[in-house]
């Protein structure tokens, strides 16, 4: 049997793998990989609303040997937080995606389709995926363009934080960046109308200093930029995929029904993971405390008790919001409406201005990641 812990890269249909374990083990204890791997839409919920399954904690004892920035982001960012420290967190990243101000995602996506088209082709990851939405992000914050260029050149690195294991080159380069992207945007918020006002209010609210507080804004908003290049890339890549697929682009309705679909069908992100603090039942199954589980959100997606013809992409279908790439309960998504919106004006943006878009090849590659399922190139066509 394969892995459950799988390269997306490495599989050409991970949703034949979820299908055959969602019909035989929902589940299931991987004992090669030491985990529990869950794939039925019930149990899912049921572990992601369950307080006593937290957030593992990456990188115990500094083992990765991170520097003392790129530790004190790591160790602020919500989502990876639990207990008090998320609460905290999360009540932070809440207040700056409450202070966002609109941007004009068509001037955005147009300068960045001008910039690198040639003789009509772009690759639509590289050239729109991987930059529109931190670059949406970093514009409703207004950051000047030479940050945007620096953080939009170097996010890369910085998304390396996440993983729960790193290569020695993946640890320098998160070393080498973290310093210089904290004071940008230290320097940057401090000159924000807005912030004295959060710095006052989350103070207040959780009894901690202005001192406390400034170091969890700034790694959050970084957090944000992080979440922003991986997961916000995959759901312009996957939707666009599909809609050229299915040729669901009639109207910006119809677009938006279908980054939704897209989302259940096809999503960015395949699967998040927790450890039980506690001994619990999921089914006739007791996790012990101390036990890792892989919550395969993608596969609840494709569950048939959850959704009619699960294996059809349907935009009409009553249900398709309930899918759970965005997860559920605590910690789930900040970004759900954000992302949504943003793919669907991206989208939106590009079949009201080209009057053909064609795919330039078939066979599409993935990036190396177990988490997220994330093309590494769409090259179209676009007249
Ligand atoms: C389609 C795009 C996205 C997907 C599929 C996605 C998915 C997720 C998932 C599954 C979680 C929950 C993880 C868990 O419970 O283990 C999460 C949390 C989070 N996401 Fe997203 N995300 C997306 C885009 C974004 C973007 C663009 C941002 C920021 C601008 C963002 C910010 C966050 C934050 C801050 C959390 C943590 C919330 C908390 O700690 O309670 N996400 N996301």
């Amino acid at each position: 049997m394969t892995s459950n812990l799988f390269f997306q890269s490495d599989v050409q249909n991970p949703y034949s793998i979820y299908k055959a374990m969602l019909d035989e083990n929902p589940v299931y204890w991987d004992e090669t990989n030491k985990i529990w791997a869950i794939y039925s839409y019930e149990y899912c919920v049921e572990i992601l609303k369950n307080n006593k399954a937290e957030i593992p904690l990456v990188n115990p004892n500094n083992e990765q040997e991170l520097n003392e920035c790129t530790l004190e982001i790591l160790s602020n960012l919500t989502r990876l937080s639990n207990g008090i420290k998320h609460e905290v967190s999360k009540e932070i990243a809440m207040q700056l995606f409450l202070n966002i101000k609109s941007v004009d995602v068509g001037e955005i996506i147009s300068s960045l389709i001008k910039n690198d088209l040639i003789e009509n082709e772009i690759d639509w990851v590289k050239s729109v995926s991987k930059k529109l939405p931190v670059l949406v992000l970093l514009k409703s914050f207004g950051f000047k363009e030479d940050d945007c260029d620096f953080i939009s050149e170097k996010i890369e690195s910085l998304i390396k934080i996440m993983l729960p294991q790193k290569t020695e080159e993946q640890t320098e380069l998160l070393n080498n960046n973290s310093e210089k992207f904290y004071s940008i945007v230290e320097k940057h918020f401090s000159s924000l109308s807005f912030y004295d006002s959060l710095l006052i209010k989350t103070s207040n609210q959780f009894n901690l200093s202005i001192e406390e507080i400034i170091p969890i804004a700034v790694s959050n908003f970084i957090g944000l930029c992080i979440q922003s290049y991986d997961a916000g890339s995959g759901i312009l890549s996957n939707s666009l995929l599909q809609i050229l697929k299915h040729k669901t682009f009639s109207n910006r309705i119809a677009i938006e029904k279908s980054v939704i679909e897209t989302l259940r069908f096809d999503p960015p992100i395949h699967n998040t993971r927790r450890i039980a603090i506690e001994d619990f039942y999921i089914g006739e199954s007791q996790i012990k405390k101390g036990d890792l589980i892989l919550i395969v959100l993608a596969s609840a997606n494709r569950d048939p008790q959850k959704f009619e013809n699960a294996m059809n992409f349907n935009i009409e279908r009553i249900n398709n919001t309930e899918n759970l790439t965005f997860g559920i309960g605590g910690h789930m998504c900040l970004a759900k409406y954000f992302s949504i919106h943003l793919a669907t004006e991206a989208i939106w943006y590009l079949f009201q201005n080209y009057k053909s878009i064609s795919l330039l090849e078939n066979q599409i590659q993935h990036e190396p990641l177990i988490n997220a399922r994330l093309p590494k190139n769409i090259w179209i066509l676009i007249q």
